[in-house]
Order: C-alpha cells, then sequence, then structure tokens
C-alpha cells in the first residue's frame, strides 16, 4: 500500500489540522511506504509573498517532525522537490473537462471567502490529481472537505487512462479520517480562515487563552449540563484519554462544575499533547541544515518514483524529450 497526503503550507498550523490529518498521518508512518508533502506550490494560490511563502513551507516541516512524523519512516518532502507534478498537471488539464472543475465546492467556498478567483484557484483539483497519480498512490487520507477532490482524481485517471488507451494512472481511494470535524472556538469547523482556530505552536499562555475563549452557553455552575452539546467537551473527547473523557462526562452530567473548569483540564490535555512536541520543536528549529537534509532526501526518493512514472505518461500520449533530459 501506498500512502500520499498533502497539508498546504498557508499558515501556522492549528488543532484542526493536527487532530483531522496530520495525526493520522503520522500514525500511518508505521506498516505502510509513506509520501507526505508540503504542497508549496498549492499555497501560491492564497499567498504570494516569497518569504511567507518559504517560511511557512518550513514551519510546516518542523510541526511535523516536532509532532513525531519519524523521517525514517515516511517520506517528508516539499511539492516543488518533485517539479514534475506541474508537467503532468498540465497534461491531466487537456484530457478534464472544464466542467468537471465548475462543480468543484472549494473553488466557490473560496472565491466566497474573497480569495482571488485565479486560473491557479481553478486549477488547484488539476494539481492536487497531478500530486496523487503521479506517485500511482494506493490510499489518500484527507479530511471530509477533500473528498471531492479525490473524486475528481478517480475521474482524471480514468479519462488518461481511457483517451490513450492504456492503464497508465492509477485511480486511488480516498481513506477518510475518523475525527470528522474539529470545532474551533466559536463552534464552527475550525479553519484558519474563520479565525476560529487553536494554533498547535503558539507560546503556551496564548493557547491557554485561546482555549478560555471557546464559546460555552450560560448554565449556571450549579446546574447539570449535556457534555454533547459542548465545544469544550468536543475537542476534550479528541484529546484526553478514555477514563478522563468519561469522568469530565460524569461531572457534566451532575452539575455543579463551571464551564472556566472544564476549560482548564482541555487546556492541560493539550499541554501535554503539545508540551513534548514544542520542545523538540525548538531544537528541530535550532538545526535547520539537518531539517533541509530530510526534506531533501526524501524529495529525491519521491522524485525518482515521479519520473518513472512520468514516462510512462509521455509515451502514453506522445510527449518527446531529448534522451537523458529527465536524468
Ligand atoms: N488540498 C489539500 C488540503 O487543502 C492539500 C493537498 C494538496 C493534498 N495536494 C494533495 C492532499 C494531495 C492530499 C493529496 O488539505
Amino acid at each position: 500500500m501506498r500512502i500520499l497526503s498533502g497539508i498546504q503550507s498557508s499558515g501556522k498550523l492549528h488543532l484542526g489540522n493536527y487532530l483531522g490529518a496530520m495525526k493520522q498521518h503520522i500514525e500511518l508512518q508505521h506498516g505502510h511506504e509513506c509520501f507526505f508533502f508540503i504542497a508549496n506550490y498549492h499555497s501560491l494560490t492564497t499567498i504570494q509573498d516569497a518569504a511567507l511563502v518559504r517560511q511557512y513551507t518550513h514551519d510546516v516541516a518542523l510541526d511535523y517532525l516536532a509532532l513525531g512524523l519519524d523521517p525514517s519512516k515516511a517520506n517528508l518532502f516539499r511539492q516543488s522537490d518533485v517539479p514534475e507534478v506541474t508537467e503532468l498537471a498540465w497534461i491531466l488539464s487537456t484530457v478534464t473537462g472544464k466542467g468537471l472543475l465548475d462543480r468543484a465546492h472549494s473553488y466557490k467556498d473560496k472565491v466566497a471567502k474573497g480569495i482571488t478567483p485565479t486560473m491557479g484557484l481553478f486549477a488547484y483539483p488539476v494539481l492536487m490529481a497531478a500530486d496523487i497519480l503521479i506517485y500511482r498512490s494506493d490510499l489518500v487520507p484527507v479530511g471530509k472537505d477533500q473528498v471531492q477532490h479525490i473524486e475528481m482524481t478517480q475521474d482524471m485517471a480514468t479519462h488518461f487512462n481511457a483517451t490513450y488507451g492504456r492503464e497508465v494512472l492509477k485511480r486511488p481511494e480516498a481513506k477518510l479520517n475518523e475525527a470528522l470535524i474539529v470545532p474551533g472556538v466559536d463552534g464552527q469547523k475550525m479553519s484558519k480562515s474563520s479565525g476560529n482556530d487553536i494554533k498547535l505552536f503558539d507560546p503556551p499562555k496564548e493557547t491557554r487563552k485561546r482555549i478560555m475563549s471557546i464559546k460555552t452557553d450560560s448554565t449556571p455552575i450549579e446546574a447539570p449540563k449535556n457534555p454533547d452539546a459542548c465545544n469544550v467537551f468536543a475537542l476534550y473527547k479528541l484529546i484526553a484519554t478514555p477514563d478522563e473523557v468519561e469522568a469530565l462526562g460524569q461531572r457534566y452530567v451532575a452539575g455543579g462544575m463551571g464551564y472556566g473548569e472544564a476549560k482548564t483540564l482541555l487546556a492541560g490535555a493539550v499541554e501535554r499533547l503539545l508540551g513534548p512536541a514544542r520542545e523538540r520543536r525548538i531544537k528541530l528549529a535550532a538545526d535547520p541544515d539537518s531539517v533541509e537534509d530530510i526534506l531533501a532526501d526524501a524529495g529525491k526518493r519521491a522524485r525518482a518514483v515521479a519520473r518513472e512514472i512520468m514516462e510512462d505518461v509521455r509515451d502514453a500520449c506522445g510527449i518527446i524529450t531529448a534522451r537523458g533530459s529527465h536524468r
């Protein structure tokens, strides 16, 4: 099984990124061949500031490594270290009906949020399909919001193969994460663009303040509370141990506990999760050369796979390049 996923480097990562995607990626490194990449070409659809693009690309690498991605088990690399994906994206775009892209929810959502509707934003799913197909990936672990993109990828693979009468590209499957929705401080799905996120590596004091600001209802302290209707509890469930969750749930139901106390417990669980990672991150940040080596090595391995598949792709569609130009 070859597993592949990408994460956009478009800002500081938050708990929703970790619980919704990265955690699953890190668990999958045991027992599978994994390719995880930092989607820096994709980030250009929303960030056009070179220093920020560089910074966020590096930050995502630090975050993954600090949170437990083991570079001897999984390949963590930059999308741009395999520039062939942009070539495949072009070729795929020539077998992809415009109508398919017109139906993309994420494009409409992004434009509704005020992101400039460039060709890059519109063609985002084509580049994403290239990311997946260029490694003949079997499984793509993603959140629910990305499932449509995986379906489009399947369609593009089918169209390419049908157009050229060969099974060149492998149809991947989505692997949905169980942590379907991670609520933000306002109870809506946590996302950077909604401004309701809790960053992974803000200073601990800042993180605590964010947790204390989670929206709750105004049930008085003495009254029994419904844990299943509470944003604090929903986050706690994703982070604390089953025993802790059970215990806090009982306290909600019994009454006599205020939301402030629940938030303090949540802040403790978050710190337990992120504290050791924060320490590792500080060490990694002090050693940028070794991080660069990790990315570069994995990028080379990924590129070797991609180049082989691109030979089949070019051959299938009759694109000739000078001999040796892809070594
Ligand atoms: N679109 C994905 C997201 O926003 C990131 C991404 C880019 C990706 N290319 C990918 C995810 C390929 C999986 C596979 O989360």
